[in-house]
């Protein structure tokens, strides 16, 4: 392998580095602000139907009017653009609004200590309906992080099992996201920030149906009231940096999603859920017993050893 003794290919490979570096930070920074707008929001305005779409039209929103001013370019689609994102669009609605609704329902480090086992659905979606095998080693891996999911879900103190099947139904979903996304991105000439902004836009047209007929505009308005009335005018500012930061967060990790693998992604997805947890609990006191604690690390603790039997 000359190539990598080559001077300007380390070079090159240390900048690629550093960029998916700086890529991975923000993501994660922005996700921890994210989870914190919009825990606060749904403690006090608890309609995470209509939350996850005002996300999704703000995101949509904000890339409408960069095209429109120009600080992006705008991105050259056809209709099979838009049939191959159709997939990716349904699995982004139905990962984002179960998470949601789970958070809705239980703390979120809660919702996250079970998304930390997202790589074990992706094993088994792979394994089982995609036909591809995987060195033991892998399997074995799945046994902490499935063991350590259980432990910390049936010690969980504030237990629901809305909030479980929700956490449980969004990893599944954004298994399907991932795959979908990286075969839709594959040799296309739209980048990964504009391909998020038409994902965003699509799943915005799914989902918004659904959440009237869930929830509706009668229910929002009581609802929007008694927030307002209790948080007062701060709870606007929340309910608009929960929708910002959910679009910039997912944004980013796009941009790094057009320059790494499915898998390297979904890792660093596992390590983001780390410094969400631990802020999350700090933040809203979410108590914790040693036991439950102990459930979480062996989860993250197996998606470490997961991505070393991967690689
Ligand atoms: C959402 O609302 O989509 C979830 O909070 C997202 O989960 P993620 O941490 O997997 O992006």
């Amino acid at each position: 392998r000359s190539r990598s003794l080559d001077g300007k290919d380390v070079k090159s490979e240390a900048a690629k580095r550093l960029k998916i570096g700086i890529y991975f930070a923000t993501w994660w920074a922005l996700n921890v602000v994210f989870n914190i707008y919009n825990k606060k929001v749904l403690n006090a305005f608890p309609y995470p139907w209509l939350t996850s779409t005002l996300s999704l039209a703000c995101g949509s929103l904000m890339m409408l009017s960069s095209w429109a001013t120009g600080i992006a370019e705008r991105p050259k689609t056809d209709i099979d653009f838009w049939k191959t994102l159709l997939p990716v669009a349904v699995a982004h609605t139905i990962g984002h609004v179960a998470a949601t609704v789970s958070m809705s329902k239980v703390a979120v480090s809660f919702t996250h200590i079970i998304k930390s086992g997202e790589p074990a659905f992706s094993v088994l979606v792979s394994r089982f309906l995609l036909g591809e095998t995987f060195p033991s080693t892998v399997y074995l891996s799945l046994i902490p992080i499935i063991g350590g999911c259980a432990l910390a879900a049936v010690t969980e103190l504030n237990f629901n099992m809305v909030g479980f099947m929700g956490a449980m139904i969004s990893n599944l979903a954004f298994v399907f996201r991932n795959i979908f996304s990286k075969k839709g991105m594959k040799g296309k000439s739209v980048s990964g920030m504009n391909y998020y902004a038409c994902l965003s836009m699509l799943s915005l047209v799914i989902l918004t149906p659904f959440a009237i007929m869930v929830e509706g505009p009668k229910m929002w308005a009581v609802g929007w009231k008694t927030a307002l009335s209790q948080i007062g005018p701060n709870f606007v500012w929340w309910v608009a940096a929960q929708s910002v930061f959910y679009h910039l967060y997912n944004q980013v990790s796009y941009m790094s999603l057009d320059e790494i693998s499915p898998l390297t992604f979904s890792i660093g997805n596992t390590m983001k859920r780390i410094s969400v947890i631990v802020s999350s609990i700090i933040i809203f006191h979410t108590p914790v017993q040693p036991v439950n604690a102990l459930g979480a690390a062996i989860a993250i603790l197996g998606t470490f050893l997961y991505s070393q039997a991967k690689l």
